[in-house]
């Protein structure tokens, strides 16, 4: 097992050893663990796990630890298919989703895979962030199609040409890989909305359908919620969906500028 090393002056401690016993094919996965009950400090615990006798995906090894070596590991997860965003979490340094995140591609080619929560974001145990002022920031931009026009008798209807304009958009599952991979979201987030929130009040602002495009600029013109973002990029480079948050930040500062010089 390779040599381990927490970073000089780390609050983290080195935490229990669960070593593989017979295992075929053992790799070594070293996890951020952290419970408000225990009143520690973090601790990283080191877990061997056989991969002959475990599904593919990070994902498959931490449900492999808690069912077989720890339970008291804590993490979330549903649709175990990329699409319900539960599981995102730091993995070697990379914000990702476990469930499609290959063992294989981690830990550099065979070396240790190293997992952490999300970073920046307040802990609720081990694996698990509290995402709760990230779903308020997502309630505050109105995510629904807002209209004034009276209903039509049957659907409200777009063109295939429209339709497409949400393309891009629309897939985001709300991971927060992409906000907390952003350094202006993990200094300001109390008031930056990030761009995971940022690529979701674009989406609404280009539905054809929606007839509040005003004021959601309105409520996005604002130093803080919209204008935080420099362009670094860490968004769009670690979106396990293959988005880009960055170009819908620009796109909403373009319509800004439109707006003010009509
Ligand atoms: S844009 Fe990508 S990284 Fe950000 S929340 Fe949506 S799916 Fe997740
Ligand atoms: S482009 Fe903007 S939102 Fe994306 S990481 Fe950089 S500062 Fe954050
Ligand atoms: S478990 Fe749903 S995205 Fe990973």
């Amino acid at each position: 097992m390779a040599e381990f090393a927490l970073p000089k002056n780390s609050k983290i401690q080195p935490g229990k050893h669960y070593p593989a016993k017979d295992a075929k094919k053992p790799r070594t996965f070293r996890v951020y663990r952290w419970s408000p009950d225990d009143g520690e400090n973090p601790r990283i615990d080191t877990y061997e796990v056989d991969l002959a006798a475990c599904g593919p995906m990070v994902l498959d090894a931490l449900l492999k630890i808690k069912n077989e070596i720890d339970p008291t590991l804590t993490l979330r997860r549903s649709c175990r298919e990329g699409i319900c965003g539960s599981c995102a979490m730091n993995i070697d340094g990379t914000n990702t989703l476990a469930c499609t995140c290959a063992i294989a591609d981690a830990g550099k080619g065979g070396g240790d895979v190293k997992i952490y929560p999300l970073p920046h974001m307040p802990v609720v145990k081990d694996l698990v962030p509290d995402l709760t002022h990230f779903y308020a920031q997502f309630a505050s931009i109105k995510p629904w199609i807002r209209t004034q026009s009276p209903a039509p008798d049957r659907e409200r209807l777009q063109s295939p040409e429209e339709r497409k304009k949400l393309d891009g958009l629309y897939e985001c599952i709300l991971c927060a890989c992409c906000s907390t991979s952003c350094p202006s979201y993990w200094w300001n987030g109390d008031k930056y909305l990030g761009p995971a929130i940022l690529l979701q009040a674009y989406r609404w602002i280009v539905d054809s359908r929606d007839e509040a495009t005003g004021e959601r600029l309105d409520d996005l013109e604002d130093p803080f919620k919209l204008y935080r973002c420099h362009t670094i990029m860490n968004c769009t480079r670690t979106c396990p969906k293959g988005l880009n948050p960055a170009k819908a930040i620009a796109e909403i500062k373009k319509l800004m500028v439109e707006r003010r010089s009509a």
